[in-house]
């Protein structure tokens, strides 16, 4: 397993923008989307390349293309709003879907909805939620896909926090993990601290 966090000034500058509490919701939408955008080039960047014969206009010559279909897994709800940025850059991906909700009295992840893609095995599958705070939506999550036959996954997050580091890469060690920014701290309610607040909240304008 290795964990990257992104250091880039174009993704510290968004990022910041999104921490703030007085940024709009929509402000905050195309800044999550921008920066999904920024770390899937660099996510991508070991992916491997299969040389294909092409012509150009002036002639024949080798070309390469990914390898491997590339399947995004949104977590709903939050998941979703990474998932333009990321298409953005490949726009061939296709979405499956995972549904969580937090049970009230064990405090566990539990399904309501998936969806997988075909060719699920032979993918390079990206599971996106923008907040791993305390890994229990990520692991569940990535339970499921690996059900359904996923090798190849990677997680990528916005905002991560050492406690969701530490239970996702001991329940799954050969996943990486992606962040924009390794917070500093889980708070008693299990929001990330200094974070952003609810992501989904922002996301979507609710409460
Ligand atoms: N989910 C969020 O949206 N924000 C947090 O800080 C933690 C979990």
């Amino acid at each position: 397993m290795a964990f990257t966090e992104f250091k880039h000034p174009l993704i510290l500058d968004k990022l910041t923008r999104m921490r703030r509490i007085e940024t709009s919701s929509k402000d905050f939408r195309e800044n999550l989307n921008e920066i999904a955008s920024l770390m899937v080039y660099e996510v991508f960047r070991d992916v491997p390349v299969a040389p294909i014969k092409i012509k150009t206009p002036v002639t024949d010559t080798i070309g390469y293309t990914i390898e491997s279909p590339v399947v995004l897994v949104p977590i709903l709800r939050a998941g979703l709003g990474m998932v333009d940025g990321i298409q953005s850059i490949i726009p061939t991906a296709r979405i499956a879907h995972v549904g969580l909700y937090r049970d009230e009295v064990t405090k566990q992840p539990v399904q309501y909805f998936a969806k997988k893609t075909s060719d699920i095995e032979q993918s390079f599958i990206l599971v996106v939620d923008p907040m791993l705070a305390t890994g229990g939506s990520a692991i569940k999550a990535i339970d499921i896909v690996k059900e359904w036959g996923a090798k190849t996954i990677k997680f990528i997050c916005l905002v991560a926090c050492p406690e969701g580091v530490d239970a996702l890469s001991k329940a799954h060690p050969d996943v990486d993990i992606f962040a924009a920014s390794l917070d500093e701290k889980l708070d008693a309610d299990s929001y990330i601290v200094p974070g952003l607040g609810d992501a989904g909240d922002r996301i979507f304008g609710t409460k």
